[in-house]
């Protein structure tokens, strides 16, 4: 089954946090690219992100889930939002900033598959454009998939989120939505995520030609490693020869 079909209508009330992740999106933009006019997102689901970007920003999102995007569309209606995989889409235009946040490059399951969204990302980006993305580490899969199931009561449903972590360095999230429908009755949906990871040093070497890092931390502001809990990267897209922002 297609991802997100069923936990697409539950993913807002379980994200809940997504105004500070907004406003982190924000910050590296003032900090790296103050004068960025056009924001691009690769995944951008729900639009929990794009919403809180404000209206100074001509907003593009692309997500390749149908369900994710009817409830962005709602929720930002202002923003363009087109249904295509992150790996391998074509818009015929520039952006100065391209985000791809919230473990969405985790959820293309093969090495191969991130090189083609970070060359999507060299396609579509204008010359000193800001790369915005970040990563769920292999420490961090790992620790989940020893971890007891993760259960979360909200709005009368209950969530068992079971993650399974295997040698490939793939997860697999096993999400488990009991919805209550009357108090006695509830109905469960189910669905299954698999998530990718990855050591940081391919993801930097993969960069380093066309992308100059401006920054890379943990949650905390440190330097981030395999073991943890997530890691942030802002790149800037070095100049092309002979080529100028508007062509192709
Ligand atoms: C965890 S959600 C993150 C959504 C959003 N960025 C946020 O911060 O809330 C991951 C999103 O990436 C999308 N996604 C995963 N793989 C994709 C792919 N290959 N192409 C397009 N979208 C993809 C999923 O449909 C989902 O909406």
């Amino acid at each position: 089954m297609p991802e997100y079909r069923e936990f697409a209508r539950f993913y807002d009330a379980i994200n809940d946090e997504s105004e500070s992740r907004s406003r982190k999106m924000l910050h590296y933009i003032e900090r790296y690219h103050p004068n960025a006019s056009s924001v691009l997102e690769l995944g951008c689901g729900t639009g929990a992100i794009l919403a809180g970007l404000g209206s100074g920003l001509s907003l593009t999102g692309i997500d390749r889930s149908p369900e994710m995007l009817a409830i962005a569309r709602r929720r930002c209606p202002s923003a363009r939002l087109l249904q295509a995989d992150i790996t391998d889409f074509s818009l015929r235009e520039r952006f100065d900033v391209v985000l791809c946040v919230y473990d969405t490059l985790n959820h293309v399951q093969s090495f191969d598959g991130w090189l083609k969204a970070f060359d999507r990302v060299r396609e579509h980006l204008a010359e000193g454009g800001l790369f915005v993305f970040d990563l769920n580490t292999l420490g961090r899969l790992r620790r989940l998939g020893e971890a007891p199931p993760w259960v979360h009561h909200f709005d009368g449903n209950t969530l068992i989120l079971d993650v399974e972590f295997d040698a490939d360095a793939l997860s697999m999230w096993d999400i488990r939505v009991f919805e209550q429908r009357t108090n006695d009755q509830f109905v469960l949906c189910h669905e299954q995520i698999v998530e990718l990871g990855v050591p940081l040093q391919h993801v930097r070497e993969a960069l380093a030609m066309d992308f100059e890092l401006l920054e890379e931390t943990d949650p905390d502001g440190n330097p981030p490693d395999d073991e943890s809990a997530r890691a942030y990267f802002a790149y800037r897209l070095r100049g092309r020869q002979g080529e100028t922002s508007s062509s192709r």
